[in-house]
């Protein structure tokens, strides 16, 4: 361990860790471009300067070690001086882009300019002018060149995290410029990261430029449904706006530090998915007796619950269910009402895996539901005995089971099983061909937690509203529940969660407090 001073106050560090780091760590501040806690030291943007007592002039400090002893100033008017005289150069040929800049708000240049500029500009000459402006180089982001300050953050990107090599800085001096490489694309699983990680406007988000300035949006905690990674994420979402203005909700999804799970990044597929959460959502309730609202609705599905054979009904729950669903539907299905066919497997919800983030098992909540709800069977084997006749009604959670099993078995599937209740968030031809429809809430509009592959629990947090017409399917469950004489007192799901913990070894002391924002892995 090392003692040093920063600011006049005196820290103990790790031994060897970088001056930036120990600035981390202890939480102080300091300007970086070209620094990335994920990415090798390039030490080329040189903003962050610091002055080092007994070290000449003023020294880098991602690319300085600590040493014992080290007085170290951050602020002091010798290293703001630097700081300035960086920031100026940088600035020297950068466009006067901000009021038509997507970055804007979001724009380290802008940021630090406002903090540390000099605002009486000494350059007098034209600024170098860099040719690709506005300028698609893949499927996900726009390159605006003379925007870009060369931090080379997206050239360590692809050379060092996707191993892809898909940028380069061309030319010398104040001709030097960013751009993919001569005939290549940017087009990897990961590209929206890039975007992440420019400190300024040069590389921008297709999906989300110019869609709203990011000083409207709001934010919320939670964890991508997309895999059993269950990457660390960051719902984004239009503040202060009715729905009924706009058709989309969530503006974007950004990846959330979690160095137990995805440290900084997240995939394509994952950022992109949002668009889900309001296209072709279910928002009406469909039952035999054309009940219009929940309560009758929800009565109605107890009385045939109540008088369904346990041998004869199937529960096909979800690896896409909360871990506070999965129990509630334990407690319902298995444990009151007796059923004993329960399944939550079914082909095709598995896909492309790579060796970095992206799994196989395209299901958030896969361990979850194998520790809660203990069963084996398979969703097919439950629908092979569907199709012989051997079911008289099935109770599906959120799953097609024409792309599972295809349109034909659908076919006879309704011919065979005598009642379909869907409880589900969009529409499908599962949906369709049900008797009773329960619109259910997404995860960004409902509090819960997922088990990701290697048994970390994670907590989900809401984030918008869920869509009028639509209940969370923790709250359905708990109606349904009461309707079937099963009293359970949880207001919220943390109360379901702590009655989890109680009953299932799994979970043993875990609480949403002690969760926290990283979550906890369960006990073996
Ligand atoms: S495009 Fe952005 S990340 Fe890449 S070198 Fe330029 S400023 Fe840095
Ligand atoms: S790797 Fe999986 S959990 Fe992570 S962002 Fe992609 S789909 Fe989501
Ligand atoms: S952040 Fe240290 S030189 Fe760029």
């Amino acid at each position: 361990m090392a003692n040093i001073t920063i600011d006049g106050k005196p820290f103990t560090v790790k031994d060897g860790i970088t001056i930036i780091e120990a600035i981390d760590e202890v939480k102080s501040e300091l300007p970086r471009y070209c620094y990335h806690p994920g990415l090798s030291i390039a030490g080329n943007c040189r903003i962050c300067q610091v002055e080092v007592e007994k070290m000449p002039g003023t020294v880098i400090a991602c690319n300085t070690r600590v040493a014992e002893g080290m007085v170290i100033h951050t602020a002091s008017s010798k290293a703001k001086e630097s700081q300035q005289v960086v920031l100026e150069f940088l600035l020297a040929n950068h466009p006067l882009d901000c009021p038509v800049c997507d970055q804007a708000g979001e724009c380290k240049l802008q940021d630090y300019y406002m903090e540390y500029g000099v605002y009486d500009a000494k350059f007098d000459e034209n600024k170098v002018k860099k040719t690709k402006k506005g300028v698609s180089i893949g499927p996900t982001i726009m390159l605006d060149q003379e925007r870009c300050i060369l931090c080379s953050r997206c050239v360590r990107f692809g050379d060092e995290i996707t191993k892809t090599h898909d940028f380069g800085i061309f030319g010398r001096g104040d001709k030097a410029r960013i751009d993919v490489y001569p005939g290549k694309e940017l087009d990897n699983k990961y590209s929206g990261n890039v975007a992440d990680i420019c400190p300024v406007g040069a590389l921008t988000d297709k999906d989300f430029r110019f869609k709203m300035r990011v000083w409207y949006l709001g934010a919320q905690d939670s964890v991508c449904p997309g895999c059993s990674r269950g990457c660390n994420i960051s719902v984004q979402y239009e503040k202060n706006r009715p729905y009924h203005l706009k058709n989309e909700r969530v503006m974007r999804l950004k990846p959330r530090e979690n160095m137990d799970v995805n440290k900084w990044w997240m995939c394509d597929e994952g950022r992109y998915a949002y668009k889900s959460i309001d296209q072709n959502r279910i928002r009406e309730i469909r039952t035999p007796k054309k009940s219009l609202d929940w309560k009758s609705a929800l009565e109605e599905t107890a009385a045939l619950l109540k008088k369904a054979s346990p041998d004869r009904w199937a529960l096909l729950a979800s690896p896409q269910s909360t871990n506070e669903e999965l129990y509630l539907a334990k407690r319902l299905f298995t444990d009151t009402l007796k059923w004993k066919e329960v399944a939550f497997k079914a082909p095709g919800e598995e896909g492309y895996e790579d060796n970095f983030l992206i799994k196989k098992d395209k299901n958030p909540n896969t361990s979850g539901a194998q520790r809660i709800l203990k069963s084996s069977e398979d969703v097919a084997a439950i629908v092979e005995k569907a199709k012989k006749g051997e079911i008289d009604g099935l109770f599906i959670f959120s799953r097609d089971l024409a792309k599972a099993f295809g349109a034909e078995t659908l076919k006879t599937l309704r011919q065979k099983v005598k009642t379909i209740i869907y409880l589900g968030t969009n529409g499908n031809p599962t949906a369709d061909a049900a008797d009773f429809v329960l619109p259910g809430a997404v995860y960004a509009e409902k509090e819960g937690t997922f088990t990701n592959f290697e048994g970390r629990v994670q907590r989900i947090k809401k984030a918008i509203e869920p869509l009028p017409g639509t209940l969370p399917d923790w709250d359905i469950l708990l109606n349904l529940s009461g309707l079937l004489g099963l009293t359970l007192k949880f207001p919220r799901p943390e109360h379901i969660f702590e009655d989890l913990a109680k009953e299932n070894p799994a979970f043993k002391d875990m609480n949403y407090k002690k969760l926290g924002g990283k979550g906890l892995v369960w006990s073996p």
